[in-house]
Parts: C-alpha cells; sequence; structure tokens
C-alpha cells in the first residue's frame, strides 16, 4: 500500500519521481482555467475522503481541485460531524471507508491517529498535518524552492523559531534531499532529536544555533510559521521565547543576497514575519501556497499507482 505518511519514510528516488511529477504536471496545464481537466485523468472513476479535525485553507482547496483536475470526486468531511468526533474508532471508520472511497487524506492532532489510520485501512491515507509533521507542505516547497534556484541539493536552509511539525518535516527533506539546515530558535523549543538524527544519519549538516543573524550567514532560503500552532496552548510564553527570531529585512539582509524567503502560511503579519518580508522580492510564499495543488496532484498519483 501505498500511504504517504511522512518524507522519512517515502524512498528518496520516489520523492524525487513526485517533485519531478508535480513540475511537468504543472507545465502541462499553464494557461488553462483552474477547473479545465489535465489531459491525463489518473484519479478517473475514484473518490478521495478529505478529513479535517483541525481548520485548513489550503490544504482544503488544494486536494479538491487536485483531485477534479484529475478527474476523481471529493467529499469533504469534518470529523465533528462524524461519528468519529463522537466516539467511532479510527480503526473503525478506516475499515468504514475504505469501503467508499479509493484514497484517505486526514488532517488530525496526535499522530497516532494518522498511523491508526493508515494500518486498518485497505485504501492509501495521506498525512495532511499532525502535531508531528506536515510532510505536504514540504514537497510543495522542495518544488518551490527548485523552481526558482535550481537542485536543492547542497544548499542551506535556515529554519527560525518554533521546532514544530512543519520545521520536523524539514528535517525529514533534508536528509532526503541532501540540503544542509540550521534551526535558529530557543532551546525550549528544539525540534525533536528523531528528526534531527533522521537528517544527519543521512549525511547532511544540521545545526542548532540561538543567535538568528549567525543562523542565517549564507543562508539559499529562510523559512518562518507561526510562533503558535493550532495544538499549541501557551500562546504568551511562546511569543516571549520567539521575539528574537522574527524574520524582518535586517535578518534577511544576512542571508545570500538572492535568499528566498518562505512561510508555508497562515501567516501572523509582524509577528514571525514582518510585512516587508512578505511582501518583499525574495518572498515566495504564493507560489509556496499553489504549488501544495501540484506537489499533492503527484502524491495521490503515487498512492494510486500501486
Ligand atoms: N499551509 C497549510 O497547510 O495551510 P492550511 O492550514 O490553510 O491548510
Ligand atoms: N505549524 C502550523 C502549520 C499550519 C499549516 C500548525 O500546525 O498550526
Amino acid at each position: 500500500m501505498n500511504h504517504f505518511l511522512d518524507i522519512h519514510k517515502t524512498g528518496a528516488a520516489e520523492l524525487r519521481g513526485m517533485i519531478d511529477q508535480a513540475r511537468a504536471m504543472k507545465e502541462a496545464r499553464k494557461g488553462l482555467p483552474k477547473g479545465a481537466p489535465d489531459a491525463e485523468q489518473p484519479l478517473k472513476d475514484h473518490i478521495v475522503a478529505l478529513i479535517f479535525e483541525k481548520p485548513s485553507t489550503r490544504t482544503r482547496v488544494s486536494f479538491d481541485v487536485g483531485v477534479r483536475q484529475m478527474g476523481g470526486q471529493t467529499l469533504v468531511l469534518s470529523s465533528a460531524d462524524m461519528q468519529l468526533g463522537h466516539g467511532e474508532t479510527i480503526a473503525d471508520t478506516a475499515r468504514v471507508l475504505s469501503r467508499y472511497v479509493d484514497l484517505i487524506m486526514i488532517r488530525t492532532f496526535e499522530e497516532e491517529k494518522l498511523l491508526e489510520l493508515a494500518k486498518h485501512a485497505t485504501v492509501p491515507v495521506i498525512n495532511g498535518l499532525t502535531d508531528r509533521t506536515h510532510p505536504c507542505q514540504i514537497m510543495a516547497d522542495i518544488l518551490t524552492f527548485e523552481e526558482h534556484h535550481g537542485p536543492i541539493k547542497g544548499k542551506k536552509v535556515v529554519w527560525t523559531g518554533d521546532g514544530n511539525n512543519v520545521a520536523a518535516s524539514f528535517l525529514h527533506a533534508a536528509g532526503q534531499f541532501g540540503f544542509d539546515l540550521t534551526f535558529a530558535g530557543p532551546e525550549q523549543l528544539d525540534p525533536e532529536p528523531e528528526f534531527v538524527e533522521f537528517a544527519r544519519s543521512k549525511g547532511v549538516k544540521v545545526e542548532i544555533e540561538r543567535d538568528a543573524a549567525k543562523a542565517v550567514e549564507g543562508a539559499d532560503l529562510v523559512v518562518a510559521d507561526t510562533w503558535v500552532s493550532m495544538h499549541d496552548k501557551d500562546a504568551a510564553a511562546r511569543h516571549n521565547l520567539l521575539q528574537p527570531y522574527q524574520v524582518n529585512a535586517e535578518l534577511m539582509a544576512h542571508a545570500k543576497p538572492d535568499a528566498l524567503f518562505m512561510h508555508c502560511l497562515p501567516a501572523h503579519r509582524g509577528e514571525e514575519v514582518t510585512d516587508e518580508v512578505m511582501d518583499g522580492p525574495q518572498s515566495v510564499i504564493f507560489d509556496e501556497a499553489e504549488n501544495r495543488l501540484h506537489a499533492q496532484k503527484a502524491i495521490m498519483r503515487w498512492c494510486l499507482e500501486k
């Protein structure tokens, strides 16, 4: 079963194949209206369930549009409206949904729920974000980087702020795509050692740096994310800890002159990043958002291929 659960659980060659396919599929539909079908219809006669236990704009819309462009149909489900939100087990939900649909995407809280769903589903499952990782986002980010700056292999990425779910998937990607990653954030919010160890085990350099300006030296890409993720409760403490890691023009000036800026969005302008960076010439945030669509189409194709 081709589940897409995490970047470190999928082979590097297969990940590379998905990025290349995403780029080709994006290119092939240049100039078409958003609702026009792709020339190839790999999801024809397929139904995809999109389950959300947390809010979403990009993941919800990009998956839905992507399925339609590839000829399939979607069911967008909120767990609050399902029996899942009222005591039915995730295992039984997996078994039942597998009788109705061909593919399941879920955005949830605990990673265990995703793993339990995948264990009991007889159709592929895609991770649309958990408290621990966000692999679809980073596939879109790799695509975005390479469109602007060519191969990401050997480049320096600097993650600023919280060592959260998006940072974790960046660390997985560092290992699988072969780029170095510097984490610039407070000790209290370091990424879990397991993620750092995975990247290092693949031979890439991972540095932990408390001084944001020092961290950003020589960066090809600077990345920020919200200081308070959807599952976090300690907002005030996080704001205090993370203030020194705000990405502003002064910080960007320490990176390479052509360094890109990325943010998975939604952003809190004036907190983790300033308007001048968000809207500045180095920012590729809306390309990233668009590329969720193209990257996930390639992921869905891969899921259904075997
Ligand atoms: N970046 C991202 O996953 O956005 P949404 O929460 O809007 O889906
Ligand atoms: N780290 C953020 C990402 C949102 C797409 C969160 O989990 O809320």
